[in-house]
């Protein structure tokens, strides 16, 4: 009987023991990869295909970042604005064509988005590398986190694998990429209808503590003396004045004169974009309704604010989150040859 007992324990112990490491599977399986459309997003999806992707990648964006410090800013926003409309799938890159009007002349985009070139760059060299393997979406996603570490931010690993589209809506790009003139309310329903929510929303415009925004983008918000135009808090008297002064100039064309979006340390990805939201010195109207009185976001900001690490986490949980948004995969979509246009 001593015998059967210590059998059963240890068929018991066994058993508890597999079923902790396939559980441990399956959570390892469950963060690293997503299923969509039938095929997997992965890390190291071009393990076997194109080895050496992700460190081309880097060096042609960390190349491009020591020619011109904003490029990380405008690559990190390209993927944003990738993602937003109709999911990630570099259907930003695409030049017009008979058939379609493409996402470049959107208003949002139309003399404001930067980086084509760039991910011209790294597209050829692939493709010179390893042929039709690599998907300019997945360039995207991978250029975006490079930015953010090459500008001092946290690294996380991109998941891989999406394809890309074979068309692109200017329509869609209007009516899905937030303005910066837009409200908290119709902020946070362009971000849920993409499957994200405001503290999503929070740490993602974390993001704007580096790059440039044109005076046409936040003109909103000079004009009266010193309370904004949004439902957020009043600017900084002196950062008010200084913008104003800034965009005052008759002879100024207000899509090109330029101002950092953090000013503090406008090309280190840092947490000074919550500290500046606090203190008065949001640039966007989008930025300062996220410290409007008793908006839900407000505790968040202030959680960013004296604490980075928090932020820095969330924002890398946001981009994977943000990266995933409805990926083409498997049989649908295509790797394009040049990602300016459908093969
Ligand atoms: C919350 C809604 C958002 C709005 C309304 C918004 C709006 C804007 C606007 C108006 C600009 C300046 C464009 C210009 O004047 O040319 C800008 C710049 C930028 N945005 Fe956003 N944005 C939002 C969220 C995001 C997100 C989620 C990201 C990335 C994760 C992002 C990344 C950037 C970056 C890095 C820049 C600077 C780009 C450069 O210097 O080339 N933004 N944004």
């Amino acid at each position: 009987m001593a015998v059967f007992n210590n059998l059963f324990v240890l068929l018991w112990v066994f058993l508890a023991f597999a079923s902790s490491i396939s559980s441990n599977y399956f959570f390892t399986q469950a963060c690293f990869s997503t299923d969509h459309g039938g095929a997997a997003l992965q890390i190291g999806a071009y393990y076997h295909t194109c080895p050496d992707v992700e460190r081309i990648i880097y060096s042609k964006v960390e190349e491009a970042v020591m020619n011109d410090p904003r490029m990380a800013a405008s690559l990190l926003r390209l993927h944003f604005h990738d993602c937003f409309v109709n999911g990630c799938d570099a259907s930003v890159l695409l030049d017009d064509t008979n058939t379609f009007v493409g996402e470049k002349t959107a208003l949002p985009n139309l003399n404001s988005l930067r980086g084509f070139d760039v991910v011209d760059a790294i597209k050829s060299e692939l493709e010179s590398v390893c042929p039709e393997t690599v998907s300019c979406a997945d360039i995207l996603a991978a250029a975006a986190r490079d930015s953010v570490v090459l500008s001092g931010g946290p690294g996380w690993d991109v998941l891989m694998g999406r394809k890309d589209s074979l068309s692109a809506s200017k329509t869609d790009a209007n009516n899905n990429i937030p303005a910066p003139n837009s409200d908290l309310k119709t902020l946070i329903t362009k971000f849920q209808s993409v499957g994200l929510d405001y503290t999503d929303m929070v740490a993602l415009s974390g993001a704007h503590t580096i790059g440039q925004a044109r005076c046409s983008s936040f003109s909103s918000s000079l004009q009266g003396s010193s309370s904004s135009s949004s439902d957020g808090p009043a600017l900084d008297l002196q950062f008010l004045a200084s913008l104003k002064q800034l965009c005052s100039n008759a002879e100024s064309n207000n899509n090109a004169t330029l101002t950092a979006l953090d000013l503090a340390t406008p090309a280190t990805f840092d947490n000074q974009y919550f500290i500046n939201l606090i203190s008065g010195e949001a640039l966007l109207p989008s930025d300062q309704v996220l410290v409007a009185g008793n908006s839900p976001t407000l505790e968040i900001v202030e959680s960013y604010a004296i604490d980075p690490r928090a932020f820095f986490e969330d924002f890398k949980q946001s981009m994977l989150r943000m990266g995933i948004l409805s990926p083409l995969t498997g049989g649908n979509g295509q790797i394009r040859r040049n990602c300016r246009v459908a093969n």
